[in-house]
This record gives C-alpha cells, sequence and structure tokens, in this order.
C-alpha cells in the first residue's frame, strides 16, 4: 500500500492509528494483570516496619519526592554514584512508588546507611550547616513535632488491603514467618503496630533525643532502611542481569 493513500484518506487514517495505539496500549497494560509474577521475589525485601512507614508517610506529606527519586537506573553513571541499579521487587510494597527522573537532589533509593543518623538529623534541620553549596530547605519541625501514630494500625490496613502483607490473622502471621522469618513477621504484626512502633523508636533513637518520638526519628528511620534490604555482595552481577 503506497503511504500516500493512508494520509490522504482521513477514516483509514483513523483506523490504522487506532489499531496501532491498541496493539501499544495491551503491550503495556495487559502485564500489569500479571505483576505478582512479573516482579521476582528477592531474599531480603521486606515491608516497612510501623516506625519506617511512618517515617514514608512524612517523606511523602513534606513532597522530598519533588527533588529526590528513588530509581537508581541500570546505567554506568548511575550505579557508579549511587550504587546497584534498582530491582522492580525493592518497590514492590511502596504504595505509592518513589520513582521518578526529577533530580534537584541525589537519588535516595540506596541513602541507608551513607550516613550517620546524627548527620542525617543535622542536615534535615538545616542543611547546609553541613552541605554548604546545598539548596535543599530546612525542615526543623520534624524535630519538635511528636509523633502521630494513633493510627498506625489503620494505616497498615490500608496498605494490607493493595496487597503489602502485614498479617491481622494468625494464618496471614504464619504465611509471613515462612517467607520473612520470624522476627520480620513479628514487625508486620498489626496487632502489634503501636508497641513496634515506639519498640523500635527507643531502641534506634534516631533523632538523638530519647525522651520523645518525634517526626524525626520517623523519617530516619525510614531514610537508613533505603536500599539496604538486599545483600548485594551476595550475588554476581550475572545474577540481576536478569531481571533488568
Ligand atoms: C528543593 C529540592 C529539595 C527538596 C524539597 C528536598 N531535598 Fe533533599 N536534597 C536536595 C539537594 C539539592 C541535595 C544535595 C545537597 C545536600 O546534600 O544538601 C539534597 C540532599 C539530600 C540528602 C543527602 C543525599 C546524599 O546522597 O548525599 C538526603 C538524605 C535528603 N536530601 C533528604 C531529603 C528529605 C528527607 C526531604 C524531605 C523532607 C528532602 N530531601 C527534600 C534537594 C531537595
Amino acid at each position: 500500500m503506497k503511504h500516500e493513500r493512508v494520509e490522504t484518506n482521513a477514516g483509514l487514517l483513523i483506523i490504522l492509528t487506532l489499531a496501532v495505539i491498541s496493539v501499544g496500549g495491551l503491550v503495556e497494560i495487559v502485564p500489569l494483570f500479571y505483576i505478582n509474577d512479573t516482579v521476582e521475589e528477592v531474599e531480603g525485601v521486606r515491608p516497612y516496619t510501623p516506625l519506617e512507614q511512618r517515617g514514608r508517610d512524612i517523606y511523602v506529606r513534606e513532597g522530598c519526592y519533588t527533588c529526590h527519586s528513588q530509581m537508581i537506573r541500570p546505567f554506568r553513571d548511575e550505579m557508579l554514584r549511587y550504587g546497584h541499579y534498582s530491582l522492580a521487587a525493592e518497590s514492590q510494597f511502596d504504595h505509592p512508588f518513589q520513582w521518578g527522573s526529577k533530580r534537584t537532589g541525589p537519588d535516595l533509593a540506596r541513602v541507608g546507611g551513607k550516613y550517620s543518623n546524627e548527620w542525617q538529623v543535622q542536615h534535615l534541620i538545616d542543611p547546609r550547616s553541613v552541605v554548604p553549596e546545598s539548596i535543599m530547605p530546612g525542615y526543623p519541625w520534624l524535630a519538635e513535632n511528636d509523633l502521630q501514630y494513633a493510627d498506625i494500625e489503620a494505616r497498615l490496613r490500608a496498605l494490607r488491603r493493595v496487597g503489602v502483607p502485614y498479617s491481622l490473622s494468625e494464618e496471614e502471621y504464619q504465611a509471613n514467618v515462612e517467607r520473612f522469618g520470624e522476627e520480620v513477621a513479628r514487625w508486620l504484626d498489626i496487632s502489634r503496630a503501636e508497641e513496634n512502633l515506639v519498640a523500635q523508636a527507643r531502641a534506634g533513637n534516631y533523632d538523638g533525643d530519647p525522651s520523645r518520638i518525634t517526626e524525626m526519628d520517623a523519617l530516619v528511620a525510614y531514610l537508613q532502611v533505603l536500599g539496604t534490604m538486599v545483600d548485594f555482595t551476595q550475588y554476581d552481577e550475572g545474577y540481576f542481569v536478569e531481571f533488568r
């Protein structure tokens, strides 16, 4: 068929355009129905603890994502700067996910453990006190605000409804023991969410003030776990290449 015939015939052009878009659309949409099979399980990846999850809520509330992505692409420059490229499994339990390409600040997918808690707290209160050329705004109120966690169970229940395996029943708890091990299963038990949150904040003392649980405790607990769940030293490059 001569291309001219398509270009000069509006009806034919519309039909062919729709056909092309439909195929393209199906290729993108159909895999979403099989997302559970599409995302490879990777050892170590677990849902966030109640405290980390509250930190994540604050991260979203404060709009950190408007400057920071959490998605390291499989390019040499990104891997040299940020570490191993992100795996689909690593954001498997993220609702909403924090992918993106808007990087006014650096990618944070593997920022966990890069700095001490003290550095994170200081940086969040006053970024320019540790990075003089920084253009990041300060968030001093995070250290002042008490963390609200009376609704933590409801928050985890909501995530459970969209497929994050926080457990409500004994069967779900046992399934988590099998999938993640006893210790993690206990963190994911909704009925113990509040006591778990308090215990982690006390033990971690993320904001340096053991007398209170602040929003800073939660946010730093979250930042410090980012990218640390998978132990990449146990795999060689070849293993994850299959997942790209
Ligand atoms: C206006 C854009 C902007 C916003 C909003 C922003 N940041 Fe940043 N962030 C930056 C820039 C630029 C840097 C690099 C300079 C620096 O380290 O301060 C940075 C650096 C960081 C670093 C250090 C990363 C590294 O690898 O060195 C962390 C951690 C961080 N930001 C966390 C946050 C958190 C948490 C929030 C939300 C409470 C936030 N940022 C909001 C721009 C931003």
